[in-house]
């Protein structure tokens, strides 16, 4: 779309307003913006002089907040070309700045530097990172909140950020602020105009590792923390998504319309095997299982979604690889027709990865409930004891009890089979946890967008300083 208004019409606009405002605007601020306020009532000021040049509305203005289309030329991506996105954001938040009517918070920006939320954002990627970074994504949007991306692009998050440090909230980052790759970015002695520590939140799909230089709380999740605080919970903060759609959208197919049929999990052919993923059951178990469950429910099956997702050269190289016996394979990898398979299952059956995926929410939801298998440590007193497990298919499910999730010691032929007949005759409601609503979500979001981290950070420095460690990082320098 914008490759004719550059060609034609709109060559001189862009040249001449795109050149003078947006360029002279940036050099402006990269000059004079510092940490007060009064200079950003002076930024704003000096907009307003500069657009109202042009009226700030109309032709020229669609013109310069557009992002170009690729129509379908692969050489013309917005994936590759972001910055064609990120600096039509930044456009825009100017044009509404100058005229006075931006919506409530889009002077407060969230850099999002995160690779799978780029993937998620642009190529459509729509795995469990996926949905959590979409789902942020609406929540800032809906609550005015500008997001910007930057593909983990180092360089360009420090391009943006010099000229408008003030408006830089929040910088969602892959890898935490030790990381070599950060580091010649991040704001210290040498470099007393980077990116501070404290707007640096890791983005942790599996609350893994440590956390940041500040402390744990700059670790965002995408799972609230299972364990109860007297067993020494970690201080994340949880973010993680809503549901989509929400209830009110989502239809429970009545339980005695359901065939009676276990919907296996996942969706790569490799996590049936060993070699290539955590496998939680025998391969043989499916068909044994189905033709023991059958003599209870004699139209009893387990039906499945599972592609190939190898490359062709590994699937020379290792030859073919099918869903094992006794799964029938839909083979249908939309996320409608997804829905659809579930909600008319009984069950659903975890095989051991994916971990933490929202499947099973999508599941409960549905009126679906959820077999989970576990791995109990070897010297565990009691195994049945969640705080025993060394894995689980879904951390946040662990305390969770039939009928709504089933969880299930992997490798346990019997407990299986039980489980899955169990559930075959215990329906549930449609459910939703209180913290995956709407309301709650953005509620959260918000708590990020609004918390002073700054003074978090100073006091958690504060009590370092004195000796007093709170964030269990003491050897990591903070005042950074
Ligand atoms: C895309 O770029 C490549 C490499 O520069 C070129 O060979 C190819 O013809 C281009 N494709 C289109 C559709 O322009
Ligand atoms: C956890 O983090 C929050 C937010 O930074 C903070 O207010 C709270 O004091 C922390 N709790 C603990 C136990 O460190
Ligand atoms: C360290 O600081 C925390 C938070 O202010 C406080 O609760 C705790 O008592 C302090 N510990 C020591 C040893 O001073």
């Amino acid at each position: 779309m914008i490759r004719r208004p550059l060609g034609t019409r709109y060559g001189a606009i862009w040249a001449g307003v795109f050149g003078v405002v947006v360029f002279s605007l940036f050099i402006y601020v990269g000059h004079h913006f510092s940490d007060s306020s009064t200079d950003m009532s002076r930024w704003r000021s000096a907009i307003t002089a500069i657009t109202n040049l042009g009226g700030g509305s109309g032709s020229a203005y669609d013109a310069l907040v557009l992002v170009p289309d690729p129509q379908g030329d692969a050489n013309w991506s917005v994936s590759d070309n972001y910055k064609w996105y990120t600096d039509s954001k930044l456009r825009e938040l100017t044009a509404c700045m100058a005229r006075g009517n931006c919506p409530k918070n889009a002077d407060k920006v969230v850099i999002n530097n995160v690779w799978h939320c780029h993937n998620a954002f642009f190529g459509n990627y729509l795995g469990g990172e996926g949905t959590w970074c979409n789902s942020m994504h609406r929540s800032l949007e809906r609550q005015g909140y500008t997001v910007l991306y930057t593909y983990y692009d180092w360089e360009y998050v420090d391009h943006i950020h010099r000229q408008i440090p003030d408006l830089i909230k929040v910088i969602f980052a892959d890898d935490d602020d030790q990381n070599s790759k950060t580091l010649p970015f991040m704001k210290s002695e040498k470099n007393p105009h980077g990116i501070p520590a404290w707007k640096m939140f890791r983005f942790s799909y599996y609350s893994s590792y440590a956390g940041t230089i500040i402390g744990t709380p700059w670790v965002v999740t995408c799972e609230p923390e299972w364990r109860d605080p007297d067993h020494g919970p970690r201080n994340f903060t949880y973010l993680g998504y809503d549901m989509e759609p929400d209830a009110a959208h989502i239809s429970v197919i009545p339980w005695e319309e359901r065939p009676y049929r276990a919907y296996v999990l996942g969706k790569h052919i490799t996590f049936f095997h060993k070699d290539r993923a955590r496998v939680a059951w025998e391969r043989d178990f499916y068909k044994r299982a189905r033709d023991q469950i059958r003599k209870k429910f004699p139209s009893f099956e387990f039906v499945s979604s599972f592609k190939d997702e190898r490359s062709e050269e590994e699937q020379k190289n290792e030859g073919p690889m099918t869903v094992p016996d006794g799964i029938r394979n839909l083979a249908r990898l939309n996320p409608v027709e997804f829905d659809h398979d579930l909600s008319t299952s009984r069950l659903l059956v975890g095989i051991g990865w994916p971990t933490s995926s929202p499947s099973p929410y999508r599941a409960l939801a549905r009126g679906v409930p959820f077999l989970s298998p576990y791995k109990a440590h070897v010297d565990a007193k009691d195994p049945t004891d969640p705080y025993e497990w060394t894995d689980s298919q879904h951390d946040a499910l662990r305390r969770e009890k039939p009928p709504l999730v089933y969880n299930v010691p992997e490798f346990d032929y019997d407990s299986f089979v039980k489980a899955i007949e169990t559930a075959m005759e215990s329906p549930i409601e449609g459910h939703i946890y209180p913290r995956m609503t709407r309301p709650a979500f953005d509620e959260r979001m918000r708590y990020l967008m609004e918390t002073d981290w700054r003074a978090e950070a100073a006091r958690i420095l504060k009590l370092r300083k004195a000796g007093n460690e709170t964030q269990n990082n003491g050897n990591a320098q903070a005042d950074r």
